[in-house]
């Protein structure tokens, strides 16, 4: 059995005295409830606040975005990997169909971030996603192979063993609609499949693939009692305590 993830994705909100605030309301709520990874990914300028927040609980840090360069440079407003790492997280979130949708993140920009952020030692929680119009055309298993395809280009296997995929469909992405376990379990095998061909069987077994849209703590069972989904990225139902709460210990 691969161990599940839930990984809330706070997107662009809370500043840090509220991710504090967040945090204190939340530790409670969640005391002893350790069955799940458990993986909080703040905006940039939270992750101290959710670090020193979280300290002596088993609550990892990621981060929603990382730079492909791996050295400091001149690249006014990024980040690197190894600045994530100085700063504690172990995750970070890449190519969220946000960023693909309105910052010009492309297929080969998810796999440059990949391989830097595996390779410095990161998590990565790679997404990948139909639009509406693509599911309604019927093509849902050529974009998931493709996003895939191109995302683990050039990785090998061992660089790849802290890689996480997270299927995300854009239509299910806080619209209140939620892929049914049965969309995101074949969604998932088509992911699976994909990671068997750029890194070997044994590697996909063990690969976790999150399901992401409108995950809720009323829908949260369904989809995680599913053995082909190992996890949730779950971005608005994590912004209050007492859902989040309710989601991972689904
Ligand atoms: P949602 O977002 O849970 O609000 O649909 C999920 C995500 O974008 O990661």
């Amino acid at each position: 059995m691969r161990k599940k993830l839930i990984a809330a994705n706070w997107k662009m909100y809370k500043t840090p005295a509220e991710a504090r605030e967040f945090m204190q309301a939340f530790l409670p709520l969640i005391d002893g409830h350790d069955r799940d990874e458990i993986v909080i990914c703040p905006p940039y300028i939270d992750i101290a606040s959710v670090i020193d927040s979280a300290r002596g609980t088993n609550i990892k840090v990621g981060a929603q975005n990382v730079f492909w360069e791996k050295d400091s440079g001149a690249f006014t407003g990024e980040v690197n990997p190894s600045m994530l790492l100085g700063a504690g997280c172990e995750y970070v979130i890449v190519g969220h169909s946000e960023r693909r949708q309105y910052f010009g993140e492309t297929d080969d920009t998810v796999n440059r971030r990949t391989e830097v952020a595996l390779e410095a030692g990161l998590g990565v929680i790679a997404c990948v996603g139909e639009v509406l119009e693509e599911r309604e055309a019927g093509i849902t298993e050529d974009v998931l192979r493709r996003q895939c395809a191109r995302a683990f280009r050039g990785i090998s296997a061992r660089k790849a063993a802290k890689l996480v995929v997270a299927y995300e469909p854009v239509w299910a992405i806080g619209t209140g609609k939620t892929a049914t376990p049965e969309i995101a379990a074949n969604a998932h095998s088509v992911i699976r499949g994909e990671a068997e061909k750029s890194f070997g069987r044994e590697f996909a077994q063990q690969l976790k693939i999150l399901y992401g849209g409108s995950v809720k703590p009323d829908n949260a069972n369904a989809l995680m009692s599913q053995p082909e989904i190992d996890g949730a990225l779950v971005g608005g139902a994590s912004l209050k305590p007492d859902s989040f709460a309710q989601i991972v210990k689904w």
